[in-house]
Order: C-alpha cells, then sequence, then structure tokens
C-alpha cells in the first residue's frame, strides 16, 4: 500500500523510521499531472533504492509572473492511482505552507550563476532560483540517498547537480533518459495544453533537434544546423522559437565548433501560448 503524507513532520518521521532500519531512499521530485517520463523515473528508483518517494509540488517560486502558474495541470487523484500502480512506497502531496511555512525559514538558494546564463536561465529570469530551493527543501526533508531526474529538463538536471555537490548533500543524481511519443514528441505535462493541430506543430521541435543532430554528426556546422532548425520552426504554424543553444556538456558553456560526443542541443518554442522544450545530446 502506498502511503499519501501531506506534511513536512509526518514525511520526515516516515523517512526517520526507513533510515533506523538501514533502508536507502530514492526520491523523484515532481509537479504531478503524471506521465510515462514521470513513471520512468519511479521505476528506476525502485530498481535502485529500497524505498521510493515522490512528491508532487506545484513549486510557485519557479514560475514567473506571467507563467502558467495558475493553470498548470492537476489531477491528484489519478496521479495517486499511477504511483500505485507503479510501486511507489511513499507519495509526498503537501500544499504550500509546508513547503514555505510563513515563519520564513526555508532558506533561498540562488542557483549556478554559470549554468543558468544561457537558455531557461535566461528567457525565464529566477527559474532556476526556485527550482534549487524547493529541491532542497525536498532534499532535506526526504534526505534521499538516490534522485531521479529528466535529462528532459537537461539544464536543470545539471543545476541541481551542481546544487547537491556545493550544499554537499549526501545523494547520487541520476539523470533519465527523454521519454518520447511514438512519433518522437517529448512527453511534458504541458502537451495538455495542446489542440490536435498544435499537437501536429508541436512535433516540429522534435524534428529540428535530430534533423540538427543529424548534420553536426554528418560534419556540417554548428551555424548550419541551426538554420536548419530555424527554418523548420519558422514554417510550422503558431510555432515561435524561444531560444536555440548548442552548449558543450557538461558545463553548459556556448559551442561556436561541434565537439562529438559533448554537445547538447537545447530549444524552447510556444506553440500557440504554450511554451515547450526538448534536447539531444549528439
Ligand atoms: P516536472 O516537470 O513534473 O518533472 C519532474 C521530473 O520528471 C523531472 O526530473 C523531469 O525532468 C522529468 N521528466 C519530465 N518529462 C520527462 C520526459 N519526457 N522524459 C523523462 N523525464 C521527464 O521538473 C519539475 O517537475 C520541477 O522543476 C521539479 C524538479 C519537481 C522542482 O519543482
Amino acid at each position: 500500500m502506498m502511503l499519501c503524507l501531506q506534511t513536512a513532520a509526518e514525511l520526515a518521521q516516515k523517512i526517520e523510521e526507513y533510515k533506523q532500519a538501514g533502508l536507502t531512499i530514492g526520491f523523484v521530485p515532481t509537479m504531478g499531472y503524471l506521465h510515462d517520463g514521470h513513471l520512468a523515473l519511479v521505476s528506476q528508483s525502485r530498481q535502485n533504492c529500497d524505498v521510493t518517494v515522490v512528491s508532487i509540488f506545484i513549486n510557485p517560486a519557479q514560475f514567473g509572473p506571467n507563467e502558467d502558474f495558475a493553470q498548470y495541470p492537476r489531477d491528484l487523484a489519478r496521479d495517486k492511482v499511477l504511483l500505485e500502480r507503479a510501486g511507489a512506497d511513499i507519495l509526498f502531496a503537501p500544499d504550500t505552507a509546508e513547503i514555505y511555512p510563513p515563519d520564513n525559514s526555508v532558506r533561498q538558494l540562488r542557483a549556478d550563476a554559470r549554468l543558468s546564463a544561457v537558455a531557461c536561465g535566461l528567457t525565464r529570469p529566477g527559474h532556476f532560483d526556485g527550482v534549487v530551493t524547493v529541491v532542497a527543501r525536498l532534499f532535506d526533508l526526504a534526505r534521499p540517498d538516490k534522485a531521479f531526474f529528466g535529462r528532459k529538463d537537461y539544464q536543470q538536471l545539471r543545476i541541481i547537480q551542481k546544487m547537491a555537490e556545493q550544499e554537499k548533500y549526501p545523494v547520487q543524481i541520476s539523470g533519465c533518459p527523454v521519454v518520447r511519443e511514438p512519433d518522437g514528441l517529448a512527453l511534458s505535462s504541458r502537451n495538455k495544453y495542446l489542440s490536435a493541430g498544435q499537437r501536429k506543430n508541436a512535433l516540429a521541435l522534435s524534428r529540428s533537434l535530430t534533423e540538427a543532430a543529424r548534420l553536426l554528426r554528418g560534419g556540417q556546422a554548428i551555424a548550419a544546423a541551426r538554420l536548419c532548425m530555424q527554418n523548420i520552426l519558422e514554417n510550422t504554424p503558431e510555432v515561435k522559437i524561444d531560444y536555440l543553444e548548442f552548449l558543450r556538456r557538461p558545463d553548459l558553456s556556448r559551442l561556436t565548433d561541434y565537439e562529438p560526443g559533448n554537445t547538447v542541443i537545447l530549444g524552447a518554442v510556444y506553440v500557440g501560448a504554450t511554451r515547450l522544450i526538448d534536447n539531444i545530446e549528439v
């Protein structure tokens, strides 16, 4: 039976019991409205840890004033069924006052400046500060041995790894592969916002990334790969580019020349009002 907990105190107590019993704790933080990308993280955790804790918390601190915090999709009843079926041991679904007590005692962290100087760090100012702050708070409560994040949010993964290292959390952070629909669209809770027509147009993002990767592998320059992406995206109705970045792995510095095996192409687009991100490692 999966345990559903809502308060920080209940979670901390249960975790203490597990620790006393010598069990290893795997942690999967999410904002809910779960899909197979999230469930793949749960499965990784179950394979690698004795106990799997999943959190569902839509973190207001990582949304900008004009972003979709209020509309962000939620369906806790459905998420519970999916997690129970996936074999999670604990669902932690707190409300905002549990994560950010009104006494302001939660440590506000800043995301690493270099890793957030590109991509989403530029077009969503403050976003990654909100992410590292909530993840540190959740780590303090769940005290995981291992935590599982998706490579779908590649920049987020790197920034969280850096935070964990700097804050000396004794946690091993795994980056799990991007889970996609059969046609290539990366799974995202935000895909729910798309109409059928927009859903088709949204495919241009993953298609442009695979095309750019193919060009780089075939010996073309980054400038040519970027142009190809722009062509695909600008010729797709309803699509507007937020950014396209060609970065070095793992430090996320901007590349002028392709470095085989050390390159990640990150793309963010609007499809109508919906902002989607994706990436490919080349
Ligand atoms: P959320 O968008 O719900 O994603 C939770 C986790 O699922 C993240 O690690 C994300 O990278 C992973 N994920 C999402 N879509 C995926 C896909 N298609 N394939 C593989 N993994 C995927 O990311 C967040 O929430 C929040 O920023 C959070 C880390 C919970 C902090 O609030």
